[in-house]
């Protein structure tokens, strides 16, 4: 009957907006989230840093018997994906590939802009899925660090993120950009900003929608879709206990969180 629960992770909150979606394709489906909270951002660290937390990560996980994880972070999607993946035989679905399918059929002057974090940038894994999909797409990329922050200090309507957005996004209104992906869990929480800077004709991707539209695939195709009609159960772990972290729960989640646990990561260096 499948009820193990999928394992959701991120770098902190942000995953939440991943989650949320999660929750509305997949009603039915036990999850368990865990937010980085102690590391966070993943966005101005290493690879080979963002391996290692999210491979602790994914240890925890397995202790909780999980049948899938979604790695709910771009920024650990774009760096440690292929890593996890290698160290788990269940299915590992990133947000990274859905969001690139969701730009490459959203776009009609083949110009995709993609914006995110300075890792996730610099790592180009947005520009290779792309081209990979279409050869004919150019990619024009800008790394916005400021943006998390400001969505986690609930400055989504204010001229300050205004502002920062005009200076961030200004130099993708020279290029024919159709679509923007939004390459950070944070960024669907400023598409009103957003929207306001580059007008209303550009196709903003989340790609926490493709994510969940393809993890129920996933399930589907996998046979693995929890079909027991019990009570769903949802779990919340972080590495470190954070007002905003229920704040923002509170926020982007259709349910309250009333149990969030702490867990000491660093004790699952080791499988
Ligand atoms: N969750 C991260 C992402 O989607 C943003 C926050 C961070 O830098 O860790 O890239």
């Amino acid at each position: 009957m499948n009820q193990e629960p999928i394992g959701v992770f991120d770098s902190g909150v942000g995953g939440l907006t991943v989650t949320r979606e999660i929750m509305r394709q997949l009603p039915e489906e036990n999850l368990v989230y865990f937010g980085d909270t102690a590391r966070v951002p993943y966005g101005s660290k290493s690879k080979q840093t963002i391996i290692r937390y999210s491979t602790q990560i994914t240890n925890f996980l397995k202790t909780k018997n999980v049948k899938a994880i979604v790695i709910a972070c771009n920024t650990a999607s774009a760096l440690a994906l292929e890593s996890i993946a290698e160290k788990v035989d269940i299915p590992v679905i990133g947000v990274v590939w859905p969001g690139a399918i969701a730009a490459a059929e959203a776009t009609k002057t083949k110009n995709i802009g993609v914006i995110g974090t300075a890792a996730t940038i610099k790592s180009k894994v947005y520009n290779r899925y792309l081209h990979q999909l279409n050869p004919e797409i150019t990619v024009v990329t800008k790394a916005c660090p400021l943006f998390a922050p400001l969505v986690e200090e609930g400055l989504v309507e204010d001229r300050v993120t205004d502002d920062i957005a005009n200076r961030y996004l200004g130099e993708f209104k020279d290029y024919n950009v159709d679509a923007l992906v939004l390459g950070c869990t944070h960024y669907p929480l400023l598409s009103n900003t957003i929207r306001r800077t580059l007008g209303d004709k550009i196709k903003l991707v989340n790609p926490a929608y493709e994510t969940a539209k393809s993890l129920k695939e996933m399930l589907i195709s996998k046979k693995i879709l929890n079909t027991s009609g019990e009570e769903v159960h949802h779990e919340y772990y972080v590495s470190d206990m954070t007002d905003q972290f229920t704040s923002f729960a509170d926020r982007v989640l259709p349910f309250s969180v009333d149990k969030i646990r702490v867990v000491n990561i660093e004790k699952y260096e080791q499988e």
